[in-house]
C-alpha cells in the first residue's frame, strides 16, 4: 500500500507531535524533514556539499532542536541546490510501501503533490512561540522574534515557500489542546484511508 500523509506548516505549530501520533496510529513510517535542513545548517562549510553528504551521525546530533539550529536551517533552506540535494530522498520516503508521514514546509506543494492526505497545521505566532518557549526556555520575547523571523524567511523565499497546497486541509491549533489536534488529524486520515481503500 502506498499512502502519503503530507504535513506542512510554520514553526512550532504541532506538526511533529501530530506526525508521530499519526505514524503510531496507522503504522506508517515518519520523516521529520526539518531535521535534514537543521543537520545541513549545523554541519557548516559549503551547504550544498553538506546536503549531498548527510550521514546518520549528522542527523543524530544532540543540538539540532536548538533555536540557533532552527535559524541556521532556515538560512540554508532558501538555497535551491540544498533543496534539490534533499528532494529525491524525501520523495522515495514518501512513496515507500506501507505508508509514510512527512512533516515540513513543502511536502504537499513540492515533494509529494500526489499525497493522499495534505494537512496544513498552523496557529497564531504568539501561541506557537509560547509552545516553543515551554520546550526550550530562555527569553520569551526572543523566542517570539525568532519564530516570526523564521516564518517570514520561510514564507517569502523564492524556492518552495511555505504555503498551504490548494487542496490542503487547514488545521488551526491556536485554541486546541495537542490531544484535540491529534484526534482531529487521526479522524481526517482515517476517513481518507477508508475512502481510498474502498474506491
Ligand atoms: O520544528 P520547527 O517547525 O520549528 O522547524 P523544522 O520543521 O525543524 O524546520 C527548520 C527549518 O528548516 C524551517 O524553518 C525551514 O526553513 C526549513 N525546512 C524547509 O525549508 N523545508 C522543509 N520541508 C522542512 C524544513
Amino acid at each position: 500500500m502506498i499512502f502519503t500523509v503530507a504535513i506542512d506548516g510554520p514553526a512550532a505549530a504541532g506538526k511533529g507531535t501530530i506526525s508521530r501520533a499519526l505514524a503510531a496510529e496507522f503504522g506508517f513510517a515518519h520523516l521529520d524533514t526539518g531535521l535534514l535542513y537543521r543537520a545541513v545548517g549545523a554541519k557548516g562549510g559549503d551547504p550544498e556539499l553538506a546536503a549531498q553528504n548527510l550521514s546518520p551521525e549528522d542527523l543524530a546530533r544532540p543540538d539540532l532542536r536548538s533555536l540557533e539550529a532552527g535559524q541556521a536551517a532556515s538560512r540554508v533552506a532558501v538555497l535551491p541546490a540544498v533543496r534539490a540535494a534533499l528532494t529525491e530522498f524525501q520523495r522515495r520516503f514518501a512513496r515507500r510501501p506501507g505508508g509514510a508521514v512527512l512533516d515540513g514546509r513543502d511536502i504537499g506543494t513540492v515533494i509529494c503533490p500526489q499525497a493522499e492526505v495534505k494537512l496544513y497545521v498552523t496557529a497564531s505566532a504568539e501561541v506557537r512561540a509560547r509552545r516553543r518557549w515551554l520546550e526550550v526556555g530562555g527569553d520569551a520575547a526572543q523566542v517570539l522574534a525568532e519564530v516570526r523571523e523564521r516564518d517570514d524567511r520561510d514564507m517569502t523565499r523564492a524556492e518552495a515557500p511555505l504555503k498551504p497546497a490548494p487542496d490542503a486541509l487547514v488545521l488551526d491549533t491556536s485554541t486546541m489542546t495537542i490531544e484535540q489536534a491529534v484526534t482531529e488529524a487521526i479522524r481526517i486520515v482515517a476517513a481518507r484511508s477508508a475512502s481510498s481503500t474502498t474506491a
